[in-house]
């Protein structure tokens, strides 16, 4: 017999969550574990019988059918709880102070050649939103490389990789020597790219200094703050906009998404690329209250973490949570600045920290 608190367990749950979610071999297939049965396979009418222990196990008879239904003791107690790995809850939360000059900065050969090393650096994006890799091989396009050592390379209008260098008739504010304001890359992306890599090749010019803010961090005072600037923020639709010669893109989403749960899940912010809302006057009056609330806490000094990339450091940032900036350099100057990055997506990542043994979807 199980133990009483098992029992107690087992007798509030709904017997169908047992005959659906049995893992025996005639319910799951033993080679690729997916489950071999559909909702309508399963009696409405399904009751619980019988429960006994085996091992880690427990076996939950059933009617009509009489299956024995096999599940992990743990996952009946709740010990397998699904968490979102992109919700504010999964997350620690940072202003500038917090991280007290201890940006998350791992070293390449480490990186490369340990993968306790290269699990824990992968976590840091998932936890702090960025990680640092510092030391990487200084050469063209070995940004690919480095995003194909955790995930998949997101090939976008930009192609698979871009320079950010000043070019003389630039299709984005980035190829110029204009500073940028703290933003999310490619909001007018639906499904936005949920990374961003910036590669340094050189960054040899005054100015072209980098700025991290933590955006759930950002939304989160917003709400303690001004929780109808917040309530605003996270339910008007802001269309986003960019285009060239061969590509239009729009994606109407709002400055702040919340989960099912209420949670911070994803932001998006860039002047450049906001396009004017419409809609009723005292609408667009309210937004732009909370916008503008938004927009001073995010440029709060305290929010921001400030450093120079050097040649061969690589960020890796969550472009779902954080807003990355840079100051202004001179145009044309000797040496020059050139970063090159590309795009990837936060479930390759997560699947590479779990197939190095890190558990994060669950509590
Ligand atoms: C970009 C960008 C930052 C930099 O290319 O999207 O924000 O430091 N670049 O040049
Ligand atoms: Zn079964
Ligand atoms: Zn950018």
């Amino acid at each position: 017999m199980p133990p009483a608190k098992v029992i107690g367990r087992v007798s509030e749950l709904p017997a169908i969550w047992f005959r659906d979610n049995c893992r025996c071999g005639v319910c799951v297939d033993e080679k690729s574990g997916q489950k071999l049965h559909g909702i309508l396979d399963v009696s409405p009418e399904t009751e619980i019988e019988a429960v006994e222990s085996d091992g880690e196990d427990l076996v939950v008879t059933v009617s009509p059918d009489g299956h024995r239904c096999v599940l992990p003791a743990g996952l009946v107690l709740g010990k397998e709880a699904v968490r979102d790995a992109r919700s504010e809850l999964a997350k620690t939360l940072w202003s500038a102070d917090e991280l007290a000059g201890s940006l998350p900065r791992v070293e390449w050969s480490q990186y490369d050649s340990d993968p306790h090393v290269r699990k824990d650096a992968l976590s840091e994006v998932v936890r702090l939103g960025f990680v640092l890799l510092t030391g990487t091989p200084v050469a063209r396009a070995g940004v690919l490389a480095i995003a194909r050592t955790f995930g998949y390379v997101r090939e976008t209008n930009y192609g698979e990789l871009f320079d950010v260098r000043v070019e003389p008739a630039p299709t984005n504010l980035a190829f110029s020597g204009r500073g940028l304001a703290p933003h999310t890359d490619n909001p007018y992306r639906d499904p936005v790219p949920t990374l961003q890599l910036l590669h340094c090749l050189r960054n040899a010019l005054e100015g072209g200094d980098s700025g991290l803010v933590d955006g759930y961090a950002a939304a989160a005072l917003l709400r303690e703050e001004d929780p109808d600037a917040f309530a605003v923020l996270t339910t008007t639709d802001v269309p986003f906009f960019w285009r060239d010669a061969t590509a239009s893109l729009r994606a109407l989403r709002p400055l702040i998404s919340l989960d099912s749960t209420g949670g911070i899940r994803e932001i998006r912010f860039n002047n450049r690329s906001m396009q004017p809302l419409t809609g009723p006057a005292a609408m667009l009056a309210d937004f732009y209250r909370g916008y503008r609330r938004f927009a001073e806490i995010i440029m709060r000094p305290e929010m921001r973490v400030t450093f120079r990339l050097e040649p061969g450091d690589c960020l890796v940032v969550d472009n779902t949570r954080l807003l990355h900036s840079r100051t202004a350099f001179r145009e044309g100057g000797e040496g020059g600045r050139h970063l090159q990055g590309c795009y990837a997506d936060l479930d390759g990542l997560l699947s590479t920290i779990e197939v190095l043994g890190g558990r994060h979807g669950t509590t």
